[in-house]
Formats: structure tokens, sequence, C-alpha cells
């Protein structure tokens, strides 16, 4: 393999990671494979339980691992105490020390090593001015704003001088505005400090405004990991493509496909192409407009669909709650799906027992 084609070094890799809580329960985390590339922001992102931060607190040390292995920079950091291994973690709620000054719970950590007042202060100063703090650094945390408290919150992890930093839903305590605005900070200090996160997050969005990977988790597995533009428009499962929104997934004869909501066509319902469906509900965004329709003779969990059309598209051709139409896309805009992630050492479901009707059958079920 030339420099050209070999893959960038791997700041963090995980290699059949494990983690069982109890015996006889499901793994947390079973068996998962992951490289994250130096100097990269990777996001892990799934639905609530799927392993996440499990994952996370493996890599940081604050877990321990039932079976696999952690390596940073190479080094196998698996049994290493959390201190040792070059991370830093920044937790949710921020865990300031709220009796400290903002100064003193950067320098904290400092002062566990033993390193001496002058040295430390000069140092979680220096931080402090780095994240745009110097001026409040005598500020107690509850003298600070939620996202004045992130930044000391960050300061303070990276005094440490981590390689990578490790961050479990650092957005989720600030309020909706603010959470924009601290998500651009954080992609900005990433990039000036060259370092590399792991941040999780639940967040579709919040992924694909930060990620350079992004990696979908789900019951412990992981579905897909890709760059967003790769993940979000080539979703690899069903469980992907809704998971990430903004997708149909349609029965064809040829399997299961995603297709965008604002690649889905409405056609007339007096037409041939597409599949019959009825319009539920209209939903105005102001830039788009977000139809729902239900799609006749479809199992009920496949059959709420959207088709998301610009303003001046639903202006030209409006449609009203109730309507019948039919939907229709190109066979370019349709993503064939995998059947999603499986447990090693488990078949993959039964793909002739889960087929769905064909098109054709739809078709005619609807006619
Ligand atoms: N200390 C623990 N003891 C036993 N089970 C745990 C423990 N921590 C987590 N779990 C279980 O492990 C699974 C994964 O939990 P984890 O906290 O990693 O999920 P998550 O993806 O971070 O979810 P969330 O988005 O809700 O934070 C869940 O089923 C959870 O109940
Ligand atoms: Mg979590």
């Amino acid at each position: 393999m030339d420099a050209a084609t070999a893959p960038p070094p791997a700041a963090v890799e995980i290699v059949a990671l494990t983690k069982r809580y109890a015996a006889g329960a499901p793994p947390a985390v079973d068996q998962i494979d992951l490289r994250i590339a130096s100097g990269s922001y990777c996001c892990l992102l799934g639905p609530s339980g799927c392993g996440k931060s499990t994952t996370l607190r493996m890599v940081a040390g604050h877990e321990s691992v039932s079976s696999g292995d952690i390596l940073l920079d190479n080094r196998n950091i698996t049994n290493l105490p959390a201190a040792a291994r070059g991370t830093a973690m920044m937790f949710q709620s921020f865990a300031l020390f709220p009796h400290l000054s903002a100064l003193d719970n950067v320098a904290f950590s400092l002062k566990m090593k033993g390193i001496a007042r002058a040295e430390r202060h000069r140092r979680a100063k220096h931080l402090l001015e780095r994240v745009a703090m110097g001026h409040l650094s005598e500020r107690k945390p509850a003298e600070l704003s939620g996202g004045q408290q992130q930044r000391v919150a960050l300061a303070r992890a990276l005094i440490t001088e981590p390689r990578v930093l490790l961050l479990d839903e650092p957005l989720s305590a600030l309020d909706p505005f603010l959470r924009i605005q601290m998500r651009a900070e954080l992609r900005r200090w990433q990039k000036e400090l060259g370092l590399t996160f792991i941040h999780v997050t639940h967040s579709q969005e919040e992924a694909m405004a930060l990620a350079d990977t992004m990696v979908v988790m789900n019951h412990g597995l992981i579905e897909q990991v890709g760059s967003p533009h790769r993940v979000y428009n080539h979703p690899a499962s069903e469980f992907v493509a809704r998971f990430m929104g903004g997708h149909n997934v349609f029965a064809t004869g040829d399997g299961l496909v995603a297709v965008r909501n604002d690649h889905t066509r409405i056609v007339p319902a007096d037409g041939e192409a597409g599949l019959p469906a009825q319009v539920t509900d209209i939903e105005y965004q102001g830039t788009y407009v977000l139809i729902g329709l239900r799609l006749a003779e479809v199992r009920p969990e496949r059959s709420g669909v959207s088709v998301l059309l610009s303003e001046r598209a639903f202006v030209t051709r409006p449609c009203a709650v109730g309507e019948h139409v039919r939907l229709a896309w190109s066979d370019a805009d349709a993503r064939a799906l995998g059947p999603g992630a499986t447990r090693r050492g488990e078949p993959p479901p039964d793909a002739p027992a889960s087929r769905p009707a064909p098109l054709a059958a739809l078709a005619a079920m609807a006619a």
C-alpha cells in the first residue's frame, strides 16, 4: 500500500471492544471495531441506551473493559488508569467545583500533581485566555452563564494536555440558541488545537454539523461509519435511514430502498407510476413545506412517509389533507438498504422471510 492509499494514522483504535455489565444480559457494547483518524472530529451517535457513553467511558478509563482492546497512538491503553492514558473527558454537566473559582477549577488537576501554585495558575490563566475566559477567571461557576461554564470545563480538560478529548453530550445542558453557538466554537477549537475529539450525542443535527466521521450505533453495535455526507446520502440500513431522518423507506421488488423526502415526488393519483398514498398532514416550515402521507396497503410501521417541498413548489401545486396521490422517485435517488449490523456469530436476519412485498404486488393490492 503506498502513501496515497494508506489510511490516515489512527489516534484511537478500538478492537472487538465489549462491555457486559451483568452476566446473562446482552452486552451494552458488543465486539465493536473502530479506527478514529488522528486530528479528526468523531461523533458517536445513536438512540438512548445504544452504548455511546459506555464506549466513551471505556476509552477514558472510567469503565472496565469486558474484552477487546483500545489503542491510542498505537499504544495499548486498555488497562491503564485514566490519568495515564493521554485522554481527558468533558462531561454533560461540566461537573465544575462550585466553591472554586474558574481559575482554580482549571488548575485543579495540576494541584493534584503537586505543581506549585504560581505555575499552575499561570498555565490555567493561559488556557482560560485561549477560550476567551481570561477576564472572568475569578468568578465561581454559579456566577457564569452556561456557555461560559462550558468554556471553563473545556479549559479544565485541556490542562492535562490530552491527545484525545472525550466529550459526553457536552452541549445538552445549554439552551438551543447557545447550543448552536457553542457547537461552532467546539469545532473551531478542535481545528485550532489539532486534537482528536470523540463527541457523544444523540442529536443527528449536532453530529452532522460537527463530525468528520460519524459512527451510528444501535443496541451496542456499530451500524455505519462515514462522513456526515456519506451517512446521510447512503444510509446502510433501514435503522440508519430512519434514525437520520429525512428519508422514506419503500419496499420494492429488489428489497428495501431509502429515498430522501426532498427527492420523493408527489404525482397525480390517476397515473400509473408510483405508490398510492393519502395526504395526512401539511406542516408549513417557512422555506419548506413538509407533507405527511400514509401509503396504502403497506404494513403500519412502514406506511408513514413524507415529502419535503420548497414553499414555491407547494404554492405552484398545492395539495390538501385527505387528497389521494401517488409517490414516485428516480432510480438514481433510491439507496438499497442492507440488513443492518448483526452480533458476531449470529446469522444476518433471514432475508427471504423478511423480504417486503414487491412493488408490483403493492401496486396490485392498491388497485
Ligand atoms: N453502570 C451500569 N450498570 C449496568 N448497566 C448499565 C450501566 N451503565 C449503562 N448501562 C446499560 O448499558 C446500556 C448502554 O448504556 P449507555 O449509557 O452506554 O447508553 P447511551 O448510548 O450513552 O445512552 P444515552 O443516550 O441515554 O446516554 C444501557 O442499556 C444501560 O442501561
Ligand atoms: Mg450516554
